[in-house]
């Protein structure tokens, strides 16, 4: 735990982090749709004939069994991809434990015991090109989920017409959503200590990772489209991890005490890790603090239900992992997919807590 605390990385208020990297194709991604075009070669349409699915093989690599939205995906994609048929036997996920030489290996792995498909949350986003080539030259379609790969690799897929695919959401609107969370409460609602500006602290995920930087990025931008002036007191790395997100708030509450007024999470395990810090304080949201994250687990929607939780925006693993089985179909029954199949996100407050909370039972 020291280790990987001492490794926790100071992103600084202001800094733009997604600046200098391309903007990701999701900009240029067409509206979501996980429709795929009819199989157009006579070998694909033969590949169709070859339905049965009970005997394909299947190989779903996770960049880390122990982050909590990734394991709401994996079961939901298991499960899933045995109701439309698969062999739980054929279905093997492996765990990158966030590392991405581990997951390279796996991949290798996969290549080597001939599986007929693979679907993978990268744990480097930038490792894409690799993994895509040595995939591609095995002959055997992929799926990427959760992490997108950036503009350059996607064209690759479509100036190639390969069979690989990207199934994710864009980040933008989430962050979107959790600043008009905050901005929708008002200035008065917010500045506690009267100094005219919302001062809030920043938590992100993983800094290589798109969804982290557009959280960051347009959580803050949401409210100042609002027109609201907005203070960063502090900005830090958290990984997604609820440990590390309870220490970075409890520091920053330290440093800053009562002049923090509002905590963004970029999901929402990070957010119980503030929850804690921000109740160890003395604190109490809603009266003089305000708390959002990303992902809508179960217990953050109870929290929004209760108020310990100002709000959040729900990151629907099940419309992507059923997306992303439903394309590992259609390359497997020799149809086409699009190169990016999307999803939206939906914003969490009180008001609907209870039918998201209903939706995932
Ligand atoms: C995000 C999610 C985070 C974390 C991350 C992993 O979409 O909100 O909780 O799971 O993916 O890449």
């Amino acid at each position: 735990m020291a280790s990987t605390l001492m490794a926790v990385s100071l992103v600084g208020c202001g800094a733009s982090t997604s600046a200098g990297t391309p903007a990701p194709a999701a900009s240029e991604a067409p509206a979501a749709t996980a429709e795929a075009a009819p199989a157009a070669t006579a070998e694909a349409a033969a590949a169709a004939t070859d339905g049965d699915l009970s005997t394909k093989k299947v190989g779903v690599c996770i960049y880390q069994f122990s982050d909590n939205f990734m394991t709401l995906f994996r079961t939901e994609l298991e499960n899933y991809l045995i109701s439309l048929g698969f062999s739980k036997e054929n279905i093997t996920i492996a765990d990158g434990a966030n590392d991405q030489a581990t997951q390279t290996n796996q991949i290798d792995t996969f290549i080597t015991d001939g599986v007929d498909v693979l679907i993978i949350n990268p744990v480097n986003s930038s490792s894409a090109a690799t993994i895509t080539d040595k995939v591609v030259a095995a002959n055997i379609p992929l799926v990427y989920i959760n992490r997108e790969p950036d503009e350059s690799e996607e064209a690759r897929w479509k100036d190639n017409g390969w069979k690989v695919t990207y199934v994710g959401c864009d980040a933008r609107q989430s962050g979107t959503m959790q600043g008009e969370i905050i901005a929708d409460l008002g200035l008065d609602a917010i500045d506690f200590n009267k100094n005219g500006k919302v001062d809030y602290i920043m938590i992100e995920g993983d800094p290589e990772n798109v969804d982290a930087q557009y959280r960051t990025e347009f959580s803050v931008k949401a409210l100042t489209d609002k027109g609201l002036e907005v203070n960063c007191l502090s900005d830090q790395v958290g990984n997604w991890d609820q440990t590390q997100g309870q220490q970075l708030v409890a520091n920053a509450l330290g440093q800053f005490g009562n002049d923090v007024e509002v905590v963004f999470c970029n999901n929402d395990a990070m957010a119980l890790g503030a929850k804690q810090a921000i109740a160890d304080a003395g604190r109490t949201v809603g009266k003089d603090i305000y708390l959002v994250g990303v992902d809508a687990l179960t217990e953050v929607c109870e929290d929004v239900l209760s108020g310990a939780i100002t709000g959040t925006v729900f990151n629907d693993h099940i419309a992507q992992s059923h997306s992303s089985a439903d394309a590992a179909v259609n390359f497997l029954t020799g149809k086409t997919n699009e190169y990016y199949i999307g999803c939206d996100y939906v914003k969490v407050t009180k008001d609907n807590a209870q039918s998201i909370l209903d939706s995932l039972k």
